[in-house]
């Protein structure tokens, strides 16, 4: 088949597809240095290793190893043949192929383009109505009664359809549109067994839903009337070009905040994001509705590292967070949690209270399993046995799903000191628990366990190998002042610990056999990372890191000693914090006045002036 085109058609298609534009029109591109990276889209990682070098119009991907140019890619991402590839970059360029497609794929595509163009028509209808006719003065009136403002309704192309049951398809008709394609739009339906159409939306508030690009490919709407009786909304069904479970409501106005921001804000719906965007806070989406799909998980995947849940208060509100986090943790993302005050939704919040506490709400979420260990506490008497068995059981099945040591660890600890008991009854629970359910996670660096991708560390621990391989001279110094053990991440516990070893017994001999000798492929990515990042540093400034919020960067003057001191008192009264709470947990169980509870409470004021002592001073 690819014969079919001659190598100066070929060589004319790659002249006018830009590696950086096609695949920037694939996944968000972030530039660096030289390169531009992103998460790669061919393999699983949380850490973007998928570069793309626009002087030599290829890409390539350190973690998997793929790469190629322009043709490549497509090919690769789009499962497809070349000759398909070819013909999509052509449509893209604009290059006329001399061969005829099959007449398959180009009708499907012709009524895809005849959908979109259907909904940005409509949209634009709707929106005329909303802003001019007597028709859309009930919408005008309920708007303003809920205090959204004129900009917002221009933003987000508001609209409102008229009360009628033939609105849409005298519009369709006015405009020689074939009835069976606004069906196919979900604009009209018919009634059974006539050819008689009749409206989908009737007197509703109208929201256009669109995709990634902007364009408009749904609509949700809001009823307007008081009429108990009609679904509150009413939505586009399933169309050649809408599905309900793998868009966000507003996502093409807020990527940009979101890449910026690194994480983003998860509401239920439209008007919580409308009035979250309109209050400053922006990297925000809607799935509207309350059923968050692995589609949608995957989609924030490609922006962000970690997201913030911040459904309604209600019940049903905070269940969907609570069954949101199997398809965000398969994922990768870190996911925390908002909790807007009862009885509010996001957008009622921030009507009542104002956009700077809604930020400071969002800034200071917890921790998914903190949010649940509070949340399962609420809900059950903890002083009673049954009341802690639920908690333990709950919490057991919930962290086990990380399959993440640490994080199993962390939690068992939390859970005993909120249920006041041993710490290690609970890790054993927790992995009993872990055992029937036929989940128990692999033991830390079991040579033989199947390649599990882990989380990617926190940012002290990731700022700390950027400082380690970047900047030899501060080796020395970590060697002396670090202690491995208050490094979280198992990956990077062992990396700093070969790294300080290789000083320790000069066995340093530069960073390629270093990289080889690190039999974990997601160790060697890490650094990889940590170097990378370096470099683009640099070339040219500070540069994003993509999905991540990395306080290195944007740095006029770089300080890395001063930086690594800081990171590495972090990590050190992290880890103090930690056993302190350990032992105040120890301390409750003892008898009061007792030398064990004496010796205890010693020991916690022990730690916690070591907390206060600077950290250049040598360590206990
Ligand atoms: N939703 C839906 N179909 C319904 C009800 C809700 O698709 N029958 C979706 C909508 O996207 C809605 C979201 O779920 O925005 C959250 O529902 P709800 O909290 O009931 O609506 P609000 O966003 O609070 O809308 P409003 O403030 O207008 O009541
Ligand atoms: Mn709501």
């Amino acid at each position: 088949m690819a014969g079919l085109f001659s190598a100066s058609t070929i060589e004319q298609i790659r002249a006018g597809s830009d590696i950086v534009d096609v695949i920037g029109s694939y996944l968000p591109l972030k530039r660096a240095g030289a390169n531009f990276v992103a998460l790669c889209p061919f393999h699983r990682e949380k850490t973007p290793s998928f570069s793309v070098n626009p002087h030599k119009q290829i890409f390539y991907c350190f973690g998997c190893h793929k790469g190629g140019d322009v043709f490549a890619f497509v090919k690769e991402h789009e499962s497809i043949e070349f000759p398909e590839a070819v013909r999509r970059l052509a449509e893209r360029a604009k290059i006329p192929l001399e061969y005829e497609q099959g007449a398959g794929a180009q009708q499907a595509r012709h009524l895809k383009e005849t959908l979109l163009e259907i909904h940005e028509q409509i949209a634009q209808r709707w929106q005329h109505a909303l802003a001019n006719e007597a028709a859309g003065e009930i919408a005008r009136n309920y708007l303003a009664s809920r205090g959204v403002a004129a900009e917002a309704i221009q933003v987000f192309r508001l609209g409102c359809a008229p009360d009628l049951w033939d609105d849409t398809v005298n519009w369709a008709r006015s405009k020689s549109h074939d009835l069976v394609l606004v069906e196919k739009a979900g604009l009209i339906l018919r009634k059974e067994g006539s050819d008689h159409y009749y409206d989908r939306f009737r007197g509703r508030l109208m929201f256009p839903i669109c995709d990634e690009q902007g364009r408009v490919i749904g609509f949700s709407g809001r009823v307007l009337s008081g009429d108990e009786k009609t679904a509150k909304y009413v939505n586009s069904p399933e169309t050649p070009i809408f599905t309900k479970s793998k868009v966000f409501f507003g996502l093409h106005k807020t990527k940009r905040a979101i890449l910026d921001a690194g994480y983003a804000i998860v509401c239920e719906g439209q008007l919580d994001l409308i009035a979250s965007f309109m209050a400053g806070v922006q990297n925000i989406v809607a799935p509207q509705g309350t059923a968050l799909t692995a589609d949608h998980a995957r989609i924030l995947r490609r922006y962000v590292e970690e997201v913030v849940l911040c459904f309604d208060s209600d019940e049903a509100g905070q269940n969907a967070a609570v069954r949101s986090l199997d398809h965000l943790l398969a994922s990768g993302l870190a996911v925390r949690v908002a909790v807007v005050p009862a009885p509010h939704d996001p957008d009622s919040f921030i009507k009542a209270s104002g956009g700077a506490a809604f930020r400071q709400l969002i800034e200071k979420a917890q921790g998914f399993f903190d949010y649940y260990l509070a949340r399962l506490c609420a809900a059950h008497p903890v002083t009673t046995d049954k009341g802690r068995l639920a908690v333990l059981r709950s919490m057991a099945e919930a962290v086990n799903k990380t399959g993440n040591l640490v994080l199993i660890d962390t939690y068992a600890q939390k859970t005993a000191l909120r249920l006041a008991v041993s710490p290690d009854s609970v890790r054993q629970e927790f992995k009993r628990q872990g055992r029937v359910r036929g989940a128990t996670p692999p033991p830390l660096e079991a040579p033989s366990a199947p390649q599990k991708e882990v989380a990617p560390p926190a940012r002290d621990e990731s700022g700390l190998l950027q400082l380690l391989f970047q900047h030899e001279d501060l080796v020395e110094w970590a060697a002396g002042h670090l202690d491995v053990q208050w490094l979280e991440h198992p990956l990077v516990r062992k990396i700093v610990l070969d790294r300080l070893h290789a000083f320790q017994g000069n066995g340093w001999q530069g960073l390629p056999p270093f990289l080889d000798a690190l039999t974990d492929p997601q160790a060697r990515n890490l650094v990889t990372r940590a170097v990378f990042l370096n470099y683009m540093e640099g070339a040219g400034g500070p540069q994003p890191d993509p999905g991540t919020r990395d306080h290195l960067r944007g740095r006029a003057v770089p300080k890395p000693f001063e930086d690594l001191k800081g990171l590495v008192t972090r990590l050190r009264n992290k880890h103090l914090t930690t056993e302190i709470n350990q032992l105040a947990a120890h301390m409750v169980s003892l008898d009061a006045g007792s030398p064990g509870q004496i010796e205890t409470y010693r020991k916690i004021e022990a730690l916690k002036a070591l907390k206060r002592k600077p950290v250049e001073d040598p360590q206990r």
